[in-house]
C-alpha cells in the first residue's frame, strides 16, 4: 500500500469548520495521504466536501484542527503562499484572456520570466492534449477543452497539492469518461498529490487511489476502492457506494453461546454470519442490519430458510432486477442473470427463498 511504503506527506489532524448552523460543516476530520496519492473525498450534497477543500486552499480558516503538509501545519498562511493548484466545479477562465493567457496567469503573479512562462505553458497545453490551441478564446472551446485549459492552469505552476472540486460535472456523459481518463493519467504523469471532489461513485471508484467516504461533515470510512466496496465500515458507506440491502436481523438467543451464531429476520433464518463478521460485545436479540449487494442475492425454490415473494421482475439488458418482499414486508432487490434457472423462479407472485453467500453479507449494529 502506499501509505506504508511513503511517509505522510499531509496529515488532516480533527478539521473542523462550522459556520454557525445546527452542526458543524466538517466534523473532526482526520486521515493522512501519502506523497502522489489521489485521493477522492466522496460524499452526497451538504456533506463538506466543498468546505474541506477551501480551508486546504486557504479560503476558509479553520475554526479548530490542523492541515499539515511536509511537517508544518498550514492553517494560517495566505492562499498565495500555498504551493497548491485549484479547478473550482465551475472552471471559470479569463473570457478577454486567450488559453495561453489563462495558463501563464499564475506564472506571471510569480514573476517567472517569459522564455520560460513560453515553454511551460507549451508542456501544461500538452499534458492535456491541447497543443496547437493556445491562441484560441474559451468561447471558442467546447466544454471540456475549457476544463482541460482550467486543468492546465491549475498545474502549470507545479503545485504540490492538486485540489479539483468537481471538475468534470457540467460535462456530458462520455466526455467526463474521456476527462476521467485523462486527468489521471495527468496526475501519474506528474506525480502531484491530489484531492479529488465528487459525489459520484462511480467516479471516485474509477479513479481514486483510495477513497474517503463523508457523511454529514464526518469521516465513515476511507480506503482503497476495493476496501470500501467489499469492506464497506459502516451501513452509509454500502448504500452510498454500489447498491446495498439492508435487512434488519436479530441474533438468535440459543446460538450466541454455541459458537455457531444464528441471524433471524421476522423469525426465519438467514444464512450464517462469518464469525468475525458480528460487531464485537453484541448480546442475544441485539438488532443488526445485514448488508447484502444485490448482485450476491441467489434464488431458489422455497424450500425453508428466507422466503419472500416476488414483487417486480425487470429485464434492463444485461440483467434482471428484481423486487423481493420478505415476510413482514421488508423489500429488497436481487439481480440475476438473464436466461438462468433463477430468472425462471423470478415470476411476479411467486413464492422463492433468498440466500447469499456467508462472505457476501456485512454486519452492522443497527
Ligand atoms: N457560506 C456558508 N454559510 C453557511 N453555511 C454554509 C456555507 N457554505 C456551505 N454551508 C453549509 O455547510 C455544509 C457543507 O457545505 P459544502 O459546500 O462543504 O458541501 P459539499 O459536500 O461540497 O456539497 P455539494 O456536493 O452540494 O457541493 C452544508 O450544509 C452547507 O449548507
Ligand atoms: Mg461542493
Amino acid at each position: 500500500m502506499t501509505l506504508a511504503t511513503s511517509p505522510a506527506h499531509i496529515k488532516i489532524d480533527n478539521l473542523t469548520f462550522d459556520y454557525g448552523g445546527d452542526r458543524p460543516a466538517v466534523d473532526r476530520l482526520s486521515f493522512e495521504i501519502a506523497k502522489g496519492e489521489f485521493i477522492g473525498l466522496l460524499g452526497p450534497s451538504g456533506c463538506g466536501k466543498s468546505t474541506t477543500l477551501r480551508m486546504f486552499a486557504g479560503l476558509l480558516a479553520p475554526t479548530s484542527g490542523a492541515i499539515v503538509i511536509g511537517g508544518e501545519n498550514i492553517v494560517s498562511r495566505p492562499p498565495w503562499e500555498r504551493n497548491l493548484g485549484l479547478v473550482f466545479q465551475s472552471y471559470a477562465l479569463f473570457p478577454h484572456m486567450t488559453v495561453a493567457q489563462n495558463v501563464a496567469f499564475g506564472l506571471r503573479l510569480r514573476k517567472v520570466g517569459k522564455e520560460e512562462t513560453a515553454s511551460r505553458v507549451a508542456q501544461a497545453l500538452r499534458a492535456v492534449r491541447l497543443d496547437g490551441f493556445g491562441s484560441r478564446r474559451p468561447a471558442e472551446l467546447s466544454g471540456g477543452q475549457q476544463q482541460r485549459v482550467a486543468i492546465a492552469r491549475a498545474i502549470v505552476i507545479e503545485p504540490e497539492i492538486l485540489l479539483l472540486d468537481e471538475p468534470l460535472s457540467n460535462l456530458d456523459a462520455r466526455l467526463r469518461d474521456e476527462m476521467r481518463f485523462e486527468i489521471r493519467d495527468i496526475q501519474s504523469r506528474t506525480g502531484i498529490t491530489t484531492l479529488f471532489v465528487t459525489h459520484d461513485q462511480q467516479e471516485a471508484l474509477t479513479m481514486c487511489d483510495r477513497i474517503a467516504v463523508m457523511n454529514g461533515g464526518k469521516l465513515e470510512q476511507i480506503g482503497t476502492p476495493v476496501e470500501v466496496y467489499d469492506k464497506a465500515a459502516t451501513p452509509f458507506v454500502a448504500g452510498f457506494i454500489g447498491r446495498a440491502n439492508s435487512i434488519p436481523a436479530t441474533l438468535a438467543s440459543t446460538a450466541a453461546a454455541t459458537g455457531a451464531p444464528q441471524l433471524l429476520h421476522e423469525g426465519q433464518p438467514l444464512p450464517p454470519p462469518v464469525a468475525d463478521e458480528l460487531p464485537a460485545g453484541i448480546s442475544a436479540n441485539a438488532r443488526l442490519s445485514a448488508v447484502v449487494r444485490p448482485h450476491a442475492v441467489r434464488l431458489s425454490r422455497p424450500e425453508g430458510g428466507l422466503t419472500a415473494r416476488v414483487n417486480r421482475s425487470v429485464f434492463v439488458g444485461n440483467m434482471i432486477e428484481v423486487e423481493l418482499e420478505l415476510a413482514g414486508g421488508h423489500k429488497m432487490v436481487a439481480e440475476l442473470l438473464p436466461g438462468g434457472e433463477e430468472a425462471q423462479l423470478a415470476q411476479p407472485g411467486a413464492d422463492v427463498a433468498v440466500t447469499w453467500k456467508s462472505n457476501d453479507m456485512r454486519i452492522f449494529a443497527a
